[in-house]
């Protein structure tokens, strides 16, 4: 059933009567309209997207600049008998159209607190020993991406709409399509690592996986390294070699993988940190009286992002260098995430008693050495704090790409910017060398790194901040959607 709520116009923006979609221009040809159709679990919330994570602020960054369908799953939950229609909620604002589509409740926590989370996630991420797997949470998998599958059927106006499926959540979402005569060109991006083979198959799905992305007409990775694993994983399952152009014949389509680096809207994250809020300017000047230099990290409370260890090398960084105690504050904003899922329970105890440990042994009644914040915070709060930071750490121990990376770069004042502290091991490490590379499995390594951070000239941080954000302006989010979608389009 299709519910379509009151529609709405953008002040001074398009009506819902307009067609939706970008207008595609094929080279030679004239301009035709290709209506762009989006799948991904979250639907973010494009009146605000204050709680995004980095899928939410990619797609709705895509959208933005062409228009087009977001289909996701909504936010309620509902109980349904077998044979129950799809209940989708349709809502317009602008050129853009979302679709939430209403799942059943206990199916969809098995896949997505059970399938994608509990198995699919630490596997992806290489923490094989957290890896929950079970054959309900496989069964719902494939159970709620069929619903998706059904839903999407109704939603496609025709076989030019071009498909862009989003992350580990919908992997057989092309299967199940092409179950029911979908013939479009349907993409994939991975938005999370792709592990070695060694560790893929240690999943004893990891065929259906293979078979399920090979239903793809293009496979977009997050680096050259996932893309290499996901090659690899390929041929050990089952004998497809790609070639030298990332292209490969399966299924009677010739399937294109490449990596598509995600990227931020550099102006408008720049604009938003320029015009902090009066709270961030008032705390900012109270460290600049203070003389307190400040170093940050934003993350989601995940056990990937590698936070306890963080937090114990700022405790290091005080051991060995007594001369940043009183001197330097180290503020973590992590959002709550995945509260169901045990391992995300453990992470947040974990740290919350290495926040609590370091501050006990080191804060006195005027510095608090470690300001821990348990919630999620505006998005343009968030810019003005990291302008107003003189490091990012950004130390995951697995990350496909992280966008905090590059919202802290964006963030920075060119003329006396802030120095970031990044993990090898995070998507972002490929395109950003000139940051300070960190192994965050060495305690040593990360204080060592803080410590040059906050000590290094002006010079030198101008020159690597200058390098830093000139490639993340190329490689933005209008480039990653661009291109993606011109492979998609078969011009690529
Ligand atoms: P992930 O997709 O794993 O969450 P990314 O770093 O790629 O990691 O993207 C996270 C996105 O969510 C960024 O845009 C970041 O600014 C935003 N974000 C992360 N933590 C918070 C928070 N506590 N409050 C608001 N936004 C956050
Ligand atoms: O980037 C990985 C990712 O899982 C995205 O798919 C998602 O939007 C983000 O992290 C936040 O996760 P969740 O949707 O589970 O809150």
């Amino acid at each position: 059933m299709l519910q379509r709520s009151s529609e709405t116009q953008t002040a001074g923006g398009s009506s819902a009567s307009e067609p939706l979609g970008g207008v595609k221009k094929h080279p030679g040809q004239n301009a035709e309209p290709r209506r762009l159709v989006v799948v991904s679990n979250r639907l973010g919330n494009i009146r605000d997207l204050s709680q995004a994570g980095g899928l939410a602020v990619g797609v709705a960054d895509a959208l933005a600049d062409r228009g087009g369908l977001w289909l996701g799953a909504s936010a309620e939950h509902r109980d349904t008998a077998a044979g129950d229609e799809p209940l989708i909620h349709l809502e317009r604002l602008g050129r853009i159209e979302t679709a939430a589509l209403s799942l059943p409740r206990e199916a969809y926590s098995l896949y997505y607190n059970g399938y994608a989370n509990s198995t699919l996630w630490p596997l992806f991420h290489y923490r094989l020993d957290l890896v929950d797997h079970r054959s309900e949470f496989l069964h719902a998998y494939r159970h709620i991406n069929a619903r998706f599958a059904e839903a999407l059927a109704r939603l496609l106006t025709g076989k030019d709409d071009l498909i862009w499926i989003h992350d580990y959540h919908l992997i057989p979402l092309a299967a199940e399509l092409r179950r029911l005569g979908i013939g479009n060109r349907i993409g994939f991006f991975l938005h999370i690592p792709f592990p070695p083979p060694d560790l893929f198959v240690a999943t004893p799905d990891h065929e259906e996986l293979i078979d399920d992305l090979l239903r793809y007409d293009v496979l977009g990775f997050q680096t050259e390294t996932d893309l290499a694993n996901f090659r690899r994983s390929v041929r050990a399952t089952n004998s497809i070699t790609f070639d030298i152009n990332g292209t490969a014949e399966a299924n009677g389509r010739t399937i294109v993988s490449r990596s598509f680096p995600i990227g931020i809207d550099v102006g408008a994250f720049a604009r938003m940190a320029r015009e902090a809020s009066q709270d961030v300017q008032i705390d900012t000047m109270r460290r600049q009286i203070l003389g307190l230099k400040q170093i940050i990290g934003v993350d989601r409370l995940d056990y990937s992002k590698g936070l306890p260890g963080r937090m114990q090398a700022f405790a290091r960084l005080l051991e060995r260098h007594p001369e940043h105690q009183r001197a330097a504050t180290y503020l973590q904003i992590a959002s709550p995430t995945r509260e169901e899922v045990g391992a995300y329970a453990e992470i947040r105890a974990q740290l919350e008693a290495t926040a609590g440990s370091v501050n006990g042994k080191y804060a006195d009644l005027a510095w608090t050495p470690i300001r821990y914040i348990h919630r999620a915070v505006p998005r343009t709060r968030l810019a003005g704090l990291l302008r107003a930071s003189q490091v990012g750490l950004v130390t995951p121990l697995r990350d496909g790409m992280n966008l905090v990376a590059k919202e802290f770069i964006a963030a920075q004042d060119p003329a006396d910017p802030g120095v970031l502290v990044l993990s090898r091991f995070a998507g972002a490490a490929e395109e950003l060398a000139e940051a300070l590379i960190v192994n965050p499995y060495s305690i040593d390594d990360v204080a060592d790194a803080i410590a040059k951070a906050l000590t290094m000239p002006l010079e030198e941080r101008v020159e690597r901040h200058g390098a830093l954000l000139t490639r993340i302006s190329r490689n933005d989010a209008a480039e990653w959607c661009r291109s993606f979608l011109a492979a998609l389009a078969g011009e690529s």
